[in-house]
């Protein structure tokens, strides 16, 4: 009955993508519990690179069955382009399966989310601009549209309206924009229905027969645990929640069937839009992160502010997610610093701090206090065990690891399929 979460234990771009894609040729389900197309997974296979949004990283392995959890917020166009991009490329994905309960990205929801940043001005908090924050809210003020609406035109058009009747007060009052009509909404959504249908089912019902069949399932988290609407860095953060618990509810499997919570965790930290960031650099340090980690936007294409690692950030994860397991990232993105410190503590209004302050002005003032680790200069992207590593990066693994309150179970030392370490088996 093997269930297993994996999700970002920072600010999102961890890694999530190569790590599920990594496990999924041993896995009978992927699963995406939250969030939507503001994700960008990046999976090397070989000599061929795929950049994923909406579709859990198991759609590459054709053994996997991929699924689009009740949790998610779907936006048809951006489904079907991206699987119109993969079939051209050879891949099949004919095995997914949507909920019909996920509710639909619908192109007012997109509108509302870009002017609403624009309003917002200095105070925006850099969305990716994809609709999913006025989804999600449309979800929870009950006027949102669920992809199972798709298959009764008259219940649609009903809905459609209920969600537009505020919304065209809003767009065209206080923002100055044109209202948007009901019927051209309803003509789009419509057109998408008969494309969706094969793929549309019962998740609920097949992941949890799955698990008595004793299948293997994994959950893969989008964004990250410091987005997390509840735990995260609020307001600037995501709609939903990526943490373990997101699982459950995004999936509809309950917290007794999940054996094994894997956090993952860069090697360093990088952010992308609005917000705290403790350990953020400004200096040549900061580039040369981004730089040699190439840390751009998979889905935006902004630059990602970059920093050393948090270990105070770690070890929160390990608490709200109830980690079993951390998988370490981009460690040979480090190979080359002298010296690489490590943030330990903060340091807020003069007092030292162990843990993340629940105050959002303490974060905001929080002063990383560092512990400095000897580097290493030894090229590691072919490291095949953990004892092949430098005995500095060995060290440095290991002070993370007591630093941050889980086993780091894998190390990746570059972004392919075969450049992991594994240290304790996933399954
Ligand atoms: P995700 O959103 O968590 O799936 O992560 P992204 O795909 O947005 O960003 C992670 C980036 O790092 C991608 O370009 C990956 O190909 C790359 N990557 C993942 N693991 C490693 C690693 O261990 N080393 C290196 N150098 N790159 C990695
Ligand atoms: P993956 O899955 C990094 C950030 C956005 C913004 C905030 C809210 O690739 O790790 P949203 O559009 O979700 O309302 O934006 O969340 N954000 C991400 N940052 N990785 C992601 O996904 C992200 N998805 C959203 O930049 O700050
Ligand atoms: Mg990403």
């Amino acid at each position: 009955m093997p269930a297993l979460v994996l999700l970002g234990a920072q600010w999102g771009d961890e890694g999530k993508g190569k790590a599920t894609d990594l496990l999924g040729g041993s896995v009978d389900y992927v699963v995406r519990y939250q969030g939507g197309n503001n994700a960008g997974h990046t999976v090397v296979v070989g000599d061929q690179k795929y950049a994923l949004h909406l579709l859990p990283s198991g759609i590459l392995s054709p053994e996997c069955t991929p699924v689009i959890g009740n949790g998610v917020v779907v936006d048809p166009s951006v489904l079907f382009s991206e699987l119109n991009g993969l079939n051209e490329r050879g891949v099949d994905t004919s095995k997914l399966l949507i909920s019909g309960n996920a509710h639909i990205i619908t192109p007012y929801n997109v509108t509302v989310d870009k002017v609403t940043e624009r309003f917002l001005g200095k105070r925006k908090i850099g969305t990716t601009g994809r609709g999913i924050g006025p989804t999600y809210a449309d979800k929870i003020n009950r006027v949102g549209i669920r992809i199972q609406d798709l298959y009764d035109e008259s219940i649609l058009t009903q809905k459609v309206e209920a969600a537009l009747d505020g919304k065209n007060q809003l767009l065209t009052k206080v923002f100055n924009r044109r209202a948007i009509e009901v019927g051209k909404v309803v003509e789009e959504l419509l057109s998408y229905a008969d494309r969706l249908k094969p793929y549309v089912a019962d998740t609920v019902l097949v992941l949890n027969r799955a698990l008595e069949d004793d299948k293997v399932v994994l959950f893969e988290g989008g964004q990250g645990t410091l987005l997390d609407i509840d735990h995260g860095t609020y307001p600037f953060v995501t709609s939903s929640n990526p943490t373990a618990g997101g699982a459950c509810t995004g999936a509809g499997v309950g917290p007794t069937k999940i054996s094994r919570v894997i956090g993952i965790l860069k090697a360093y930290t990088t952010r992308v839009g609005s917000g705290p960031f403790p350990t953020e650099l400004f200096d040549e340090d900061g580039e040369a992160l981004r730089r040699i980690g190439g840390e751009r936007g998979v889905t935006t294409g902004r630059d990602r502010r970059c920093g050393w690692f948090d270990a105070v950030i770690a070890r929160y994860a390990t608490r709200v997610n109830g980690l079993t397991d951390f998988f370490l990232t981009k460690l040979d993105v480090l190979t080359g610093w002298e010296q690489i410190p490590v943030c330990v503590a903060y340091e807020i209004d003069g007092k030292r701090v162990e843990e993340l302050p629940y105050s959002q002005s303490d974060f905001h003032h929080a002063k990383p206090v560092y512990e400095t680790l000897p580097g290493w200069s030894e090229d590691i992207t072919s490291a095949k065990s953990f004892s092949d590593l430098p005995k500095n990066a060995q060290n440095y693994v290991k002070a993370l690891e007591e630093m941050s309150g889980a086993p780091i179970s894998a190390i990746g030392v570059g972004p392919g399929r075969d450049e992991t370490i594994e240290i304790n088996s996933f399954l």
